[in-house]
């Protein structure tokens, strides 16, 4: 059976390496094993958790189901052994979001001595269907079945033996489903990190059982800056962020369509027409596009950047930041308009105060002439959950973020496995071949392009262009094949084509964008690319200069990056013409501050780990009954003892049993 495995609790389900247990830990895997129930209306329940005299019992929970009430209850009864999710088809209508009412709580800039009043979402609850189920611990696994045919044999199973009659219980065999999944992580991050520390001292084989949340940023400047230097402390920087991580209760699903997708595209497609703009390399500020992986788990990616600008350890420091525009959930606008939400604790300084007028103003002009209406969410509220606030907590600095929610979130399905394609109508007419797919321009495409163009030429004025800026504009046939790679199919021909052949592995099918536990995950990767293919240039260097590039001078190795990509199938062939891309993408790291700080109960930076687990699976199998169970039980330890006797009798006697003829003649040395 294909499924996905529940998340819920400190740790989160984990890939890479696991050290083999011995053999007797299988023994707790029995305790996944259960009779089948399916639930489909509430009333299935009084079954599971009173009435069934076969417990415990392995529930099959109707998608519609899903939610805080109905786990909890099943939470509190020892009668449960495990959990199947059917998926929810179509989705929920009153929305489904397994995420906090109020994001990364405690971890923004808001608190007792920052804004009292708008502390734990006091004034605005961002996230009001949140329930949190994925802030939950469950002694129980559970998973999702995403396969309808297999939840049908499963349901079809239950039917032919599993049915009560007549009140009382059906009858031996029953149909009995195993769950196998086993974390190795224990209590919280403290705990494991400090057990994974001792253990990493004092052996030289440690088992680790948990590891930290760990990825990279990707980010890029419209003017190149020297990587290996620092930035001159008069330069300024606009900053641009998004976040492209996303989250939902199942390990593997991560579609974060709204809550990720809809808005790094959007800022992918103004770095594009920015850099497209003549004259830019002139312009008195520089523009840093920047792109926070890890922010669903308090703020990982942004927090470490404000610590390694605030250490000296990036070409930037935090002085060098002239403003900050955020986009933020940008795709489900109502009327074309979009918010601008500024802080509103430091506008209370005065020099900030002009600063972010100066923005709303700068912005608001931008949209003239487009289909896109910014209008300014005003003083009583406080930004929504973003990345700006991590700066914010280091130093005043005015900025803006970018939303298409007002006051709470426009979109029902923040951090779950609904926020898909379809949630922000990405839909394609029917028989459209993969190619035609990709560049199938989506009315949600054409109005995620005039988002960015209004930010492209608000960025262009804001870094001090003086020209028109009607020339300046987002393509909508570039969106259109973002939105397809990184929602619906990431094996395309676009991607297929700018990224360096050794990666080609990372296009898997059904796109996911949760935070790794090592090694850039797909997404990174493929914003990394995209953005390079965006925004840089092809050169006419050799395979060789493109890879070392440090050893032709003219490259300026400091300034640029360079990347020798696979290029596109020549027609009729199967070989690809490779080129080499120079461009100013770079990547860094964002694994929290806290475990470089080794605090690892930190309050002030993201202390997410996950537990390492082996493999996830299921089986279903029919029951015959307890008394024939304990008879096979019984049966097989008389056999176990018998062998271990057979085979103790053997070993003594082996010099009598094997005893080989010898005949020294036949064999020479
Ligand atoms: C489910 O079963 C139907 C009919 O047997 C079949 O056409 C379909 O391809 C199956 N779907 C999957 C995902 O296996
Ligand atoms: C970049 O900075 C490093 C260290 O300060 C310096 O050695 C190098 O010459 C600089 N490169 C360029 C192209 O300015
Ligand atoms: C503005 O436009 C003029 C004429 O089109 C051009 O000469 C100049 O370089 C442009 N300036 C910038 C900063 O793009
Ligand atoms: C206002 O902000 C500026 C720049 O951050 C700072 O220099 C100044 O001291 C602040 N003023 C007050 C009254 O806090
Ligand atoms: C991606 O698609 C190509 C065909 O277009 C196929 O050869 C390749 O194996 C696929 N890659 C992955 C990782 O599935
Ligand atoms: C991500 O990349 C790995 C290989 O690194 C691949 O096995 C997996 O299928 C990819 N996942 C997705 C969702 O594309
Ligand atoms: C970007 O990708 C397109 C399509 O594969 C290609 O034609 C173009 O040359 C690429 N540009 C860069 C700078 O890589
Ligand atoms: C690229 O460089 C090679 C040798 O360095 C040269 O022969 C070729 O003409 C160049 N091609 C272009 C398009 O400039
Ligand atoms: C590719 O194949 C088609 C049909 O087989 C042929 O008409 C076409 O000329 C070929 N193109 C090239 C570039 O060889």
């Amino acid at each position: 059976v294909k499924m996905a495995a529940g998340s819920g609790g400190a740790q989160a389900a984990a890939r890479g390496p696991r050290a083999p247990l011995p053999a007797w830990p299988r023994l707790l895997l029995l305790g996944d094993t259960g009779v089948i129930h399916v639930v489909e209306k509430e009333e299935d329940l009084r079954w599971v958790l009173l009435d069934g005299p076969h417990p415990p019992y392995m529930v099959l929970l109707d998608g519609s189901l899903f939610n805080r009430k109905v786990l909890l209850q099943l939470k509190g009864t020892s009668r449960v052994s495990g959990l199947a999710v059917a998926k929810a088809k179509p989705s929920p209508p009153q929305g489904f979001s397994p995420g906090l009412k109020c994001p990364n709580d405690g971890f923004g800039v808001y608190s007792e001595d920052y804004g009292p009043q708008y502390a734990h979402c006091n004034t605005t609850v961002w996230n009001p269907v949140g329930s949190g189920l994925s802030y939950e611990d469950f002694d129980f696994p559970i998973f999702l079945l995403e396969d309808a045919n297999e939840t049908e044999v499963i349901k079809q199973c239950y039917q032919d033996h599993n049915v009560p009659r007549e009140g009382s219980g059906p009858e031996y065999p029953l149909c009995a489903m195993q769950l196998f999944s086993h974390m190795h992580a224990v209590t919280s991050t403290v705990t494991c990190m400090r057990r994974s520390s001792i253990q990493s001292t004092f052996s030289l084989n440690p088992e680790v059982v948990c590891d930290p949340l760990l990825d990279y940023n990707v980010w890029s400047t419209l003017q190149p800056i020297n990587s290996s230097g620092k930035v001159d402390p008069k330069k300024e920087v606009i900053l641009v962020a998004t976040r492209i991580d996303s989250h939902s209760f199942f390990w593997n699903i991560a579609p974060g369509a709204e809550s990720a997708v809809s808005s790094f595209v959007t800022h992918l497609a103004a770095a594009e027409a920015l850099h497209k703009a003549p004259g830019i390399q002139s312009l008195p500020r520089n523009v840093m596009f920047t792109f926070f992986q890890g922010e669903t788990f308090d703020y990982i990616g942004s927090s470490r950047m404000v610590y390694d600008m605030e250490k000296d350890k990036f070409p930037l420091r935090l002085s060098n930041i002239h403003s900050f525009i955020e986009l933020n959930q940008v795709a489900l606008r109502n009327n074309s308009v979009l918010w601008m939400h500024t802080d509103p604790v430091s506008r209370k300084n005065e020099s900030i105060q002009t600063q972010v007028e100066n923005l709303l103003e700068t912005l608001s002009n931008s949209s003239a002439g487009a289909n896109v209406t910014l209008q300014d969410v005003g003083y009583s509220q406080p930004l929504p959950p973003s990345s700006f606030q991590r700066f914010l907590r280091a130093k005043h600095i005015p900025g803006v973020v970018l939303s298409d929610h007002r006051a709470s979130f426009h979109n029902r399905y923040y951090q779950s496995m609904y926020d898909t394609p379809e949630n922000i109508r990405v839909e394609y007419p029917e028989g459209l071949s993969p190619e035609e797919t990709l560049e199938y321009v989506t009315d949600t495409a054409k109005s995620l392009a005039e988002v960015a163009t209004v930010v492209a030429r608000a960025l262009y004025q804001l870094a001090g262009g003086a020209n028109d800026t009607s020339a300046i504009q987002a393509d909508p046939k570039t969106v259109s094949r973002m939105l397809y790679g990184f929602l619906i199919k990431m094996n395309n021909s676009w991607f297929q084509s700018i990224i360096k052949p050794d990666i080609k592995v990372i296009l898997g099918d059904v796109p996911q964008h949760y935070v790794a536990v090592s090694s850039p995950v797909n997404t990174t990767y493929l914003v990394q690319y995209v953005l390079a293919n965006l925004t840089g240039t092809v050169v006419n260097l050799t395979k060789e200069e493109c890879l070392n590039p440090e050893k032709t001078p003219s490259t300026e190795k400091d300034l640029y990056e360079y990347a020798w990509v696979q290029g596109s199938l020549d027609p009729n062939s199967t070989s690809r013409a490779p080129f080499c891309v120079r461009s100013t993408v770079r990547l860094s790291k964002a694994l929290s501050p806290a475990f470089e700080l080794r605090q690892w109960g930190s309050t002030e930076y993201s202390t997410w780990t996950e537990s390492r687990w082996k493999d996830i699976r299921a089986r279903i199998f029919l029951v015959a009954s307890k008394e024939l169970e304990m008879i096979t039980l019984a049966v097989g330890i008389v056999i176990l003892v018998f062998s271990l006797l057979a085979t103790y009798f053997i070993n003594a006697k082996a010099d009598v049993l094997f005893s080989i003829p010898r005949d020294p003649g036949a064999v020479t040395y």
